[in-house]
């Protein structure tokens, strides 16, 4: 059994600095890495899929070093759109895998965790809030899943690569590569997984052939506005119904592999009282 545990989204300010002038986003990530930390069944792996920070800052990220440190087991992190990938190497030099060469500066990477292979990639467009999968990642990706046919993938990536129906959200999802994603996942049947972040609540999608989901938020979350017309973060003062809202419990999810076959995967959010 390969358990892994999903954080994403965690947007760490500097020290005593509070996320959009209200959420105190550390003191939720604090509260899940100890709620993760305390399970009496340790996770194989702890995955967190971008926007790591706020804004990309160097003491952003040295504040997110410091609330990971309690995490005893392997830990993944990938950028999303409110992260600078160039700092991120430099303030987690300790990570190897953050720095596996690729061209054009994408932060893209496989990894081993126990049978599972985990495939990175990086969705992030410079500047931009939305996500774009190029010709070049999508070519170092075939290149990765070639090399590792028959074994049991996780790919994971910020952006998801499927329409919500949340406006705002679906306005800074990922806007290119999507069809030549599905057709390169639909020939490669050993993803078992596609993980991503970005939405700031779960949802589960089938995907060319496998499953893409979303990870809920360690803070803030967005609501459920099945509308084009659902309004964006910077609505956060209006009614509750358009706004993001802020959870009274941390947020994580996790992927259950039984070692042999896939029989079945469950994720929930932990309830644990903190
Ligand atoms: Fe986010």
């Amino acid at each position: 059994m390969t358990l892994i545990a999903q954080l994403s989204d965690p947007h760490i300010r500097e020290p005593g600095r509070i996320a959009y002038g209200r959420v105190d986003t550390a003191d939720y990530l604090r509260r899940a890495v100890a709620s993760l930390m305390a399970l009496p069944q340790q996770p194989d792996a702890v995955l967190i899929t971008g926007d790591l920070v706020d804004f990309g800052r160097r003491q952003e990220y040295e504040h997110l070093a410091s609330l990971l440190a309690p995490i005893r087991v392997p830990l993944y992190l990938l950028p999303g759109n409110h992260d600078d990938p160039a700092m991120m190497r430099q303030c987690f030099p300790e990570h190897a895998y953050l720095q596996q060469p690729m061209a054009d500066g994408f932060m893209q990477y496989c990894a081993r965790i126990g049978p599972l292979r985990l495939i990175s990639l990086d969705t992030t467009v410079a500047g931009q809030s939305h996500g774009a999968l190029c010709a070049r990642r999508l070519d170092w990706l075939e290149q990765a899943l070639a090399a590792c046919t028959g074994e049991p993938v996780i790919v994971a990536m910020h952006h998801p690569p499927f329409t919500t129906l949340i406006g705002h959200m679906d306005q800074i999802g990922l806007l290119s590569g999507i069809d030549e994603l599905r057709s390169l996942i639909a020939r490669h049947p050993n993803v078992e997984r596609i993980v991503c972040g970005h939405l700031h609540r779960a949802i589960d999608v089938r995907f060319a052939g496998t499953l893409a989901s979303t990870s809920p938020a360690p803070a803030h979350q967005v609501c459920l506005d099945l509308s084009p017309q659902a309004a964006s973060q910077s609505g956060w003062s209006r009614r509750d119904s358009d706004c993001m809202r802020t959870r009274r419990r941390p947020a994580w999810s996790r992927t259950l592999r039984p070692s042999a076959t896939i029989r079945a995967r469950f994720r929930f959010t932990s309830r644990a009282a903190h």
